[in-house]
């Protein structure tokens, strides 16, 4: 086995997906380092992911740091342009939709690096998502693809994706969920912040939805009248805070605001919670798995998957207080899990990778 794998990640889900592929590279003993973008930077939005999930530190962190879409994209291609080309990787393995991802994928490409996507096919077919074109870019540029579910499997082959690159290996973030489950401790976290027996999470973060103040007072709004039926735990994402606050969040009776959580208390507070709004990739697919009836408030989804396989419903703002009466008063739903949800993503990625260099390098 020749040649290194660089991990390119920037940003918090980028963190949970990583941390099973590098382990199970490490556990074969390919040579690899792990490149932070610095796209997120705050104690609570990335070194803690590193400390709980047993990640190594990075080997580089760029510090790219904020911005615009088009500056904070510039500064990661130039960035990236001089890290990949004195790295020389035998592989580029980039993680989900981030800006991160898709700046890494594309220099890479133009320095004639390979590419291996993780997470490749999800498609909400909303372009007005800014991780919708990441997606979409990043998949024609990558030369291992590997998929969460059958659908995106589809995607990919109506895309024209040679499928000799498609490997669908199931969802490293659930490996990285079960590998943690029984540190997952809903008391401790519920009687830290103060929360009854029987309580909700939110999490909002989508342009969509926190960026335009109309939209957040559209979401503060159905957010109060849910919180008349269960007490919400808000563990607010830095972009939101903002204007959702300044939509009234905050004085909202039966709503509490947190800073953002470190993954396992985050995921303690999941575990234990009645129900959850939000409009998190990552959290419609980890509801699933523990489940926990998800109300995503969203027009659409690129993970369908936790539609008809979990415990994910599609909500409106005015349509949320009704959905949750009924998510609460239900049955907990039946749900089978999706298909190779298993816990063993990470071995499957690193086995087609280690064969891949065994053949290319
Ligand atoms: C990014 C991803 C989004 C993903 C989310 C996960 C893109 C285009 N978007 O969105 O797909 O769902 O991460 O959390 O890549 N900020 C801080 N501290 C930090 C990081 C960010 O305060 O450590 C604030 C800054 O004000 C920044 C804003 O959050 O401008 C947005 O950060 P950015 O990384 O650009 O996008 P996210 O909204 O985090
Ligand atoms: N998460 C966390 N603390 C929080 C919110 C989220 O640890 O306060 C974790 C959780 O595992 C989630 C992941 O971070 O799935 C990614 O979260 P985010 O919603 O920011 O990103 P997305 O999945 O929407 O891209």
């Amino acid at each position: 086995m020749l040649g290194s794998v660089v991990h390119v990640v920037g940003a918090r889900p980028n963190f949970v997906k990583a941390a099973p592929v590098v382990a199970a590279l490490r556990a074969a003993g390919q040579p690899q380092s792990v490149v932070h973008t610095g796209q997120h930077y705050d104690e609570r939005m990335s070194h803690v992911f590193f400390r709980e999930l047993g990640l190594p530190e990075p080997d580089v962190d760029l510090g790219v740091g904020s911005g615009s879409h088009a500056r904070q994209t510039a500064a990661l291609l130039t960035a990236l342009e001089d890290e990949l080309s004195a790295r020389a990787p035998a592989l580029v393995t980039v993680y989900g939709d981030v800006n991160s991802t898709l700046a890494a994928a594309l220099v890479a490409a133009k320095l004639g690096l390979p590419v291996a996507h993780v997470e490749a096919g999800l498609r909400s077919f909303d372009m007005t998502m800014p991780e919708e074109v990441n997606r979409r870019l990043t998949d024609q540029l990558s030369d291992l693809l590997f998929a969460t579910s059958p659908e995106a499997v589809g995607h990919l082959a109506d895309e024209g994706v040679d499928t000799a690159r498609v490997h669908f290996v199931g969802n490293p973030m659930i490996d990285t969920l079960l590998a943690h489950l029984p540190r997952f401790d809903p008391e401790a976290a519920r009687t830290a912040h103060g929360l009854p027996g029987r309580y909700g999470v939110v999490t909002l973060h989508r342009p969509a939805n926190v960026d335009d103040p109309a939209a957040a007072a559209a979401a503060v709004a159905a957010l109060r009248e849910a919180a008349r039926h269960l007490e919400l735990a808000v563990p607010l994402h830095p972009r939101g805070r903002a204007a959702l606050e300044a939509a009234g969040l905050g004085d909202a009776p039966g709503i509490r605001i947190l800073e953002p959580l470190g993954y396992l208390e985050f995921m303690g507070l999941l575990r234990g919670a009645a129900a959850v709004v939000t409009d998190s990739g990552g959290v419609q697919e980890e509801t699933t798995v523990l489940g926990v009836p998800c109300l995503t408030l969203r027009p659409n989804t690129e993970r369908p998957v936790t539609v008809t396989h979990g415990t994910n419903r599609l909500v409106t703002p005015d349509g949320l207080a009704p959905a949750l009466r009924k998510a609460l008063d239900g049955d907990a739903p039946a749900c089978e899990g999706p298909p190779l949800w298993d816990g063993r993503s990470g071995p499957r990625i690193a086995r087609v990778i280690t064969e891949w260099l065994d053949h290319h390098v």
